[in-house]
């Protein structure tokens, strides 16, 4: 059935210009399979937002916000309260995965493993004072590695707290060496685990959005015992943060003392990227969905949660 759907995008986190990439793709779906697609480019104009809803009476959002706002509980509460249904997870589904540090908590007290970590001001942590290298500082609600310092040994240069600008406050992760993967989940169902290999040091955000600066491998070729536990924690992991429709959970594998070697939880995105280089559109795609099914999955997930 044809639909009238709002696509919100751009938003103002850090992540607007992924957002508007990943509604780029997700608008030329909804027009090749016929639905009336409305772009709602969302700003801090609250009032804007809710008369363009209110004047456009869509039957249903598809929420293509990357980030603070868009992606952590409060534009699924402005929806929640216009009686909208919507994309992605909703308001606590949201607020606990976007919070890295909840998530890990909610993670490790069912039995998923983390890297060892805590809060700290970024003070504390260029004073020496909190944990010795090699370690990660990244804030606790942002995307798109934002942020994510891997601090490797002594030499490597800190951020400045004077130039910080997010919160004071930052998870300090112990740095795992070895291999990136990550699992997307629609509904429950793990459909794959894919490896990322960034050209450079880490997967930052330049390796994220650029060609060619990280290789992909689907399905990851890991060994077959890491790749079942990776597909169960990802669901688990959706499940324990009570997130619906689409997300993509992200690990780390320490295969450096051979295989099988051990998975690492680092975080659950409750909007994954959809832009030409995100994983979750490649890893469906590995099991014959492709990008206008996903968005049509999309639409009809979303439509019948009124
Ligand atoms: N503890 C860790 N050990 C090794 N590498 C890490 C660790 N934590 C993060 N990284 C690296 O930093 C990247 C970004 O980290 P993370 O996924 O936590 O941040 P993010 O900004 O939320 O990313 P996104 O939302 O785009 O997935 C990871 O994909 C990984 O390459
Ligand atoms: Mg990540």
């Amino acid at each position: 059935m044809k639909k009238r759907v709002a696509v919100l995008m751009g938003g103002f986190s850090g992540e607007r210009d992924v957002s508007l990439s990943s509604a780029q793709g997700v608008l030329k779906a909804l027009q090749e399979l016929g639905h009336e697609a409305i772009p709602i480019d969302v700003t801090r104009d609250m009032e804007k937002l809710v008369q363009n809803l209110q004047v456009h009476k869509p039957d249903v959002v598809l929420n293509i916000l990357h980030g603070r706002w868009g992606e952590d509980g409060c534009i699924q509460g402005l929806l929640e309260m216009m009686d909208i249904p919507y994309s992605h997870s909703g308001v606590l589904g949201s607020s606990l995965s976007m919070n890295k540090v909840v998530a890990r908590k909610m993670c490790q007290i069912n039995d998923i493993r983390v890297p060892e970590g805590q809060v700290a001001k970024l003070t504390d942590i260029c004073a020496g004072t909190v944990m010795k290298p090699p370690f990660v500082i990244k804030p606790i609600g942002e995307g798109s590695s934002l942020g994510v310092y891997i601090v490797l040994d002594e030499k490597t240069p800190l951020p400045s707290p004077h130039d910080w600008p997010f919160e004071d406050e930052v998870l300090i992760e112990r740095y795992i060496p070895g291999r990136e993967i990550q699992v997307a989940v629609l509904s429950g169902i793990a459909f794959g685990a894919i490896e990322i290999c960034p050209k450079g040091t880490f997967y930052d955000y330049e390796a994220k959005y650029t060609d060619g600066k990280a290789v992909h491998l689907m399905p990851a070729p890991i060994h077959p015992e890491a790749y079942t536990q990776v597909l169960e924690w990802a669901v688990k992991a959706h499940d324990i943060l009570g997130c619906r429709g689409v997300t993509r959970s992200d690990f780390r594998y320490d295969d450096t003392q051979g295989e099988p070697g051990k998975l690492y939880y680092l975080e659950t995105n409750p909007q994954p990227g959809l832009t030409p280089l995100s994983l979750v559109p490649e890893i469906v795609a590995h099991q014959g969905m492709s990008y206008a099914q996903l968005v049509q999955w999309m639409v009809e997930d979303a439509s019948c949660r009124r």
